[in-house]
């Protein structure tokens, strides 16, 4: 297109303060240019095309949690798969993790909520500034990436330091305090069993204040006119320790491995846990970031929502790289330290779809 001014019609969407939602609201049947994802190959989609089915079929594991604390035996076992499905997928899924159903639920019923609320109200949230505490916008990387995604986000900073109440959007306020404390709580036990697969005390990495802080990205993806032309979200690692994501049953998540593109089913009940950039570097390579994308869909709204656990881009000057203890003259530092703030700060300056930020950081 000749006359595409990509700059001028991303400002015009960004000034819309009314996300992905406002142009299905609007009734587009084709998607605007800056959606247009032209590196969506044959590649890209393949595991949707695939033939071959034993590959589409393989599964992240699984994992009980139940008896995690009763039982030696029990725990032992939890940890060995732990830190096989850290070491082989960087992905695995929980069940009976002890945030009750009815929590999980009534946080997508109050994210679908706050994102299906009328837009002037929805529009006070609206904000790119990176260091706010509880922000909803489309795309937090929509002027550094290369194409845009089917997506709408609220984002709230939950600690250290969470906003006050009033700061909370009333439409899924309650909820979303309900589940911060109960992710919060699962966060910790996922910090030991972390630990532990590491060789670790199991408070190793709590004593290292990686838990200190919990970013809760909801997701909204709306329905797509043109699903094959753009994604959800972008292939990416999450810049953080490790994220704990809620979705539900629309599915489209899926993950990068071994050269081929995986979807993760949604298991009723379960919780998908990732480990995120920061854990690969505090285990010095042993446990993976892996990359993961969502699709964009025809059916919809899916609505997803990630824990991140990370403290952003509060200020915090503790410094991360690969853990002493797990270091030999065989086993060398793959990584330079860094703050997270710092780690963060050059994650969200490439956006969406660049060239791994952990690379930066290699020695
Ligand atoms: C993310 C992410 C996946 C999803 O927020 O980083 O990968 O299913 N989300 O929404
Ligand atoms: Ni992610």
């Amino acid at each position: 297109m000749a006359d595409y001014d990509r700059a001028k019609e991303l400002k015009a969407f960004d000034d819309t303060k009314a996300g992905v939602k406002g142009l299905v609201d609007a009734g587009i049947v084709h998607i605007p240019e800056i959606f247009v994802t032209p590196a969506i190959t044959e590649n890209e989609f393949s595991a949707q095309n695939l033939e071959c089915s034993d590959i589409v079929n393989v599964q992240i594991p699984v994992i009980d949690l139940e008896g995690i604390n009763e039982d030696d035996f029990r725990h032992r076992k939890i940890v060995e798969e732990v830190g096989e499905a850290c070491e082989t997928w960087g992905f695995f899924q929980v069940v009976n993790h002890g945030v009750p159903q009815h929590v999980m639920d009534e946080m997508i019923s109050g994210i679908k909520s706050f994102h299906e609320q009328p837009n002037d109200i929805k529009m006070r949230f609206y904000s790119m500034e990176p260091m706010k505490k509880v922000m909803f916008n489309s795309n937090f990387d929509l002027y550094q990436s290369k194409s845009a995604n089917w997506r709408d986000t609220l984002a709230c900073l939950m600690a250290p330091n969470p906003p006050t109440n009033d700061e909370l959007p009333e439409a899924c306020r309650e909820e979303l305090l309900q589940y911060s404390e109960h992710v919060r709580k699962l966060g910790h036990i996922i910090f030991e069993l972390l630990a532990e697969a590491l060789g670790l005390k199991p408070n190793h990495l709590l004593d290292m204040e990686c838990a200190r802080g919990h970013f809760i990205i909801s997701h909204y993806y709306p329905p797509c006119p043109e699903p094959n032309k753009t994604l959800g979200i972008t292939k990416h690692t999450d810049p953080d320790f490790f994220t704990i994501l809620l979705q539900d049953q629309i599915g489209g998540l899926q993950i990068y491995h071994k050269k081929q593109w995986i979807d993760i089913h949604p298991v009723t009940g379960a919780l998908v846990i990732n480990l995120g950039d920061l854990l690969q570097l505090l285990s010095n390579d042993k446990f993976k970031s892996a990359e993961h994308r969502v699709l964009a869909k025809q059916i919809g709204p899916r609505i997803s929502i990630a824990c991140f656990f990370t403290t952003q881009l509060q200020p915090f000057e503790r410094l991360y790289g690969p853990i002493k203890e797990l270091l030999s003259d065989e086993n060398p530092p793959l990584y330079k330290e860094t703050t997270v703030r710092d780690y963060v700060y050059y994650y969200n300056s490439k956006g969406l779809g660049a060239r791994p930020s952990l690379l930066h950081l290699r020695i």
